[in-house]
């Protein structure tokens, strides 16, 4: 199974791209088109096809190739946005609105994976919340009290499953986790035993139409009366560009010289904050340690944030050997709530973004949703994660913030720029962008020599992307489109890849 970069997630140990089996009618008009072959596609398309409509899922690449395959797949209540901020911003009555909808989530992926016996390694364990100052166990009271609020089941704990020093620890109980490539494929395999079809590396380059959607791919013409955005934010230029923010996330997999392995998700309250847990694949157990995250091309060596997290996980850990580091996406949104519904403007077109660190739980939530939504069935959450929905007073000074970075992105890096002489000095496996005849240029010269050369002026917006040493991608600072080295694009809101250069333009002068 690929994935969007160069690092390897510990999903991808013995998986296989998925096969997919059904043929595709082309003069058939499908009653929903999703696109994106993620957590979020996959499962919509499921619940979709099990009501009776005819669906067919088109990616991009394979399936689990963008942030599904790189997650940590924890399933858990406890959100990234802690229940006190929802509550302080939305109201209690929201706050436990989304804890409800959270554990339907969950409850949603217990029941497909029962129903459909997908192999998962699905498992419940305690999550442990610990604070090492006074500040952060002050913060801890609030999540605390909060969590009981919306009827999280918290309580204070005296210990924790790992060697690291704390001052205080809540536990909450019947968190979850699953094995991410394993639950995607048979989502995938119980989709088509219903009928449905999948098209993988299949892009999406367009769609139109009003009653009838026609989606011009680069296989074909796709037609359905709806079309469903799993493509983790819609892709051009749109208001969610600028209503959510991309971070990367690092995680590493280890074996410890003890083999004592804590059966539980235990997380710090840093910010960037840390958290572990543990997965057993093919026999074999590992420690799972993430966190780290940063906004996307905001960091000029992520191969130093894989050293930093590894020192930090040996502090605590006696590591026998470090097996699989890697690094995914996610986007958060302007208020910490997801944005799942229908396309502002649009009748049948339905999108769902923003899920910050939980894709599991609001892609999966987002199916449950999206699925009344187009069959015109009440749903709790229409309203509550409406994209078209505004709310300046909750999320006002992080949009003012992640906006004021992508604006000093577009000045500060058109500024500075390096000379080609630098050419030369580019070792295998670096990367730079320099100026040739007024022109900037993005050059990575792999562990072969053979240099590529691209423009680095994103075609999303014209943001000038910056290298990832540990992915080796060209990441874009403003809004988080990704792409090759050799200018393909992997992930949007971009809807083509960079401008390649060809080499002998360059050598020709
Ligand atoms: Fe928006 Fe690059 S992703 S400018």
């Amino acid at each position: 199974m690929n994935r969007d970069g160069n690092t390897k997630s510990i999903w991808q140990e013995g998986i296989e791209e998925y096969q997919s089996k059904n043929q595709w009618d082309k003069n058939e008009v499908y009653d929903v088109l999703i696109i994106g072959g993620g957590i979020t596609g996959l499962s919509i398309a499921l619940v979709l096809q099990e009501k009776g409509m005819k669906c067919i899922l088109a990616e991009g690449h394979n399936i689990g190739f963008g942030t599904s395959g790189g997650t940590t797949a924890h399933l858990n209540t406890l959100l990234d946005t802690p229940y006190a901020t929802i509550k302080k911003n939305f109201g209690l009555s929201i706050a436990m609105q989304v804890a409800i909808g959270a554990r339907e989530a969950i409850d949603l992926i217990e029941g497909l994976t029962s129903k459909y016996n997908i192999d998962c390694d699905l498992a419940y364990k305690p999550a442990y919340l610990f604070a090492q100052t006074d500040e952060e166990a002050n913060e801890l009271e609030k999540i605390k009290d909060a969590n009981q609020k919306v009827s999280i089941l918290t309580e204070w704990s005296e210990t924790i499953p790992v060697p690291i020093p704390f001052v205080k620890a809540i536990k909450v109980d019947f968190q979850g986790q699953l094995h991410a490539a394993k639950y995607l494929h048979g989502l995938a395999s119980a989709f088509e035993e219903n009928g449905g079809v999948i098209l993988q590396h299949c892009i999406v380059n367009n769609i139109s139409g009003d009653d009838i959607i026609s989606a011009d791919t680069s296989i074909g013409v796709i037609k359905a009366a709806n079309a469903v955005y799993a493509t983790h934010i819609p892709p051009g230029l749109n208001i969610f560009s600028m209503r959510c923010a991309p971070y990367r996330s690092y995680a590493m997999a280890f074996t410890l010289k003890t083999g004592e392995y804590p059966a539980a998700l235990v997380y710090d309250s840093k910010d960037p904050y840390h958290y572990i847990r543990t997965h057993k694949i093919n026999g074999q157990d590992y420690i799972i340690a993430g966190g780290s995250d940063h906004k996307t091309g905001h960091n000029d060596n992520t191969e130093y944030i894989f050293t930093e997290l590894e020192a930090w996980a040996r502090h605590y850990f006696d590591i026998d050997t470090v097996t699989y580091r890697w690094s995914s996406q996610y986007y958060n949104s302007v208020d910490g709530l997801p944005y799942i519904g229908k396309m502002p403007g649009q009748d049948n077109v339905y999108m769902a973004t923003g899920y910050g660190g939980n894709g599991m739980i609001f892609g999966s939530l987002a199916a449950k949703m999206l699925c009344n939504i187009i069959h015109k069935e009440e749903t709790p959450y229409e309203d509550l994660f409406d994209p078209s929905r505004i709310k300046m007073i909750a999320g006002f000074s992080n949009f003012v913030k992640e906006n004021a970075d992508v604006i000093s992105m577009f000045i500060s890096k058109r500024l500075s720029y390096e000379h080609i002489s630098q050419l030369a000095e580019l070792a295998p496996g670096q990367a730079t962008i320099c100026e040739w005849e007024n022109n900037k240029v993005a050059l990575y010269k792999n562990e072969d020599g053979h240099i590529y050369a691209v423009d680095p002026v994103c075609t999303h917006a014209k943001c000038i992307v910056a290298w990832n040493t540990a992915e080796k991608t060209w990441d874009c600072p403003c809004h988080g489109s990704r792409f090759a080295p050799n200018g393909d694009l992997l992930t949007g809101p971009a809807m083509k890849g960079l401008t390649q250069i060809k080499w002998e333009d360059i050598e020709g002068d």
